[in-house]
């Protein structure tokens, strides 16, 4: 008892708060993020094939290559992303897969609807290059189902030139302060995606790229433990977005 109040005031009198560094995940939550349900909803597929799209290597329990890029770089304006990140579907597709710089084709919007096959398809040939190894049919299939029955208009939540995003803050400080704050805390500060020297906060996401916070919102983080709210709808997540934008970013 007496070293556990020791160790709880030198905690408390620490210059930076108790939850200022994110915890490490329990292991009965590996539970839900490194294996399936033996019945899974199509909606769980999906949200899987949107987390695959963020990070698919994370995911599948792999690392991205070090090496090479898909279509071995040979893109008219492929991004220069250096590093594995190339291997990121976001990279060159966006995170409103609208697709990045000038090459039209890289718009994936076209695919809604679609057969999600195609989208295996198109990880085999030429241009990706992703394996069997990489990516097995069954995962790439349900990049497939995210693309062609996941994705959504991010144009209807998000101004894409002024990045504000439309819903009700009223409604989104409710869920943001009963779900989200449970991981991220009241101010959204409670873990911080980047260095200490520039960080990373909900606030911060949601100002410089709402993109990534609504798919990150629907989707969930690759091999964390945060919840997918696909089920949520977008007016709700928008909600919650909004309300993302009004805090603090430092
Ligand atoms: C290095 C850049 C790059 C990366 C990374 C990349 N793609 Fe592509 N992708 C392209 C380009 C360029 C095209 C345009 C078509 C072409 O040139 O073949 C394309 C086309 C596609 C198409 C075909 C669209 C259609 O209309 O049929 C799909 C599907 C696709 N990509 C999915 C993905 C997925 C899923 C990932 C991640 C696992 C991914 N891509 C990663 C560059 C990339
Ligand atoms: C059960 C815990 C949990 C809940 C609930 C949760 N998250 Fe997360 N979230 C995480 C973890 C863990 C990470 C990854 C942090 C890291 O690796 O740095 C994360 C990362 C994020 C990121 C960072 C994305 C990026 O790539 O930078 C955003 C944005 C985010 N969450 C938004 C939300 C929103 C919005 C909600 C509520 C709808 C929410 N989260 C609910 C645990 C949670």
């Amino acid at each position: 008892m007496r070293v556990f109040i020791a160790a709880l005031v030198l905690t408390l009198s620490a210059a930076s708060p108790v939850w200022a560094q994110a915890a490490p995940r329990a292991s009965y939550q590996d539970q839900w993020v490194r294996t399936e349900p033996t019945d899974p909803s199509e909606e769980w597929l999906i949200a899987f094939g949107g987390r695959m799209y963020s990070q698919w290597a994370e995911v599948l329990d792999q690392n991205l290559p070090v090496k090479g890029a898909p279509g071995g770089g040979g893109y008219g304006d492929a991004p220069k992303a250096k590093g594995p990140d190339i291997w990121k579907c976001a990279t060159c597709h966006g995170w409103d897969y609208k697709g990045v710089g000038a090459n039209k084709a890289t718009n994936l919007r076209g695919l809604v609807g679609g057969d999600p096959a195609r989208v295996v398809k198109a990880l085999r040939n030429e241009r990706h290059r992703y394996t069997p190894e990489m990516i097995p049919d069954d995962a790439a299939m349900r990049l497939g189902l995210f693309l062609t029955k996941g994705q959504y208009d991010v144009d209807k939540v998000i101004d894409p030139v002024t990045k504000k995003i439309n819903g009700n803050p009223v409604r989104g400080k409710a869920a943001f302060q009963n779900l989200c704050a449970s991981c991220h805390g009241y101010d959204g500060k409670a873990q911080n995606f980047a260095g200490t020297k520039a960080p990373e906060f909900i606030g911060t996401v949601a100002r410089t790229n709402p993109w990534l916070l609504i798919h990150t919102a629907r989707n969930g983080f690759p091999g964390e433990a945060m919840p997918a709210n696909f089920w949520m709808g977008m007016d709700i997540l928008g909600d919650i977005g909004s309300y993302a934008q009004t805090l603090p970013e430092k």
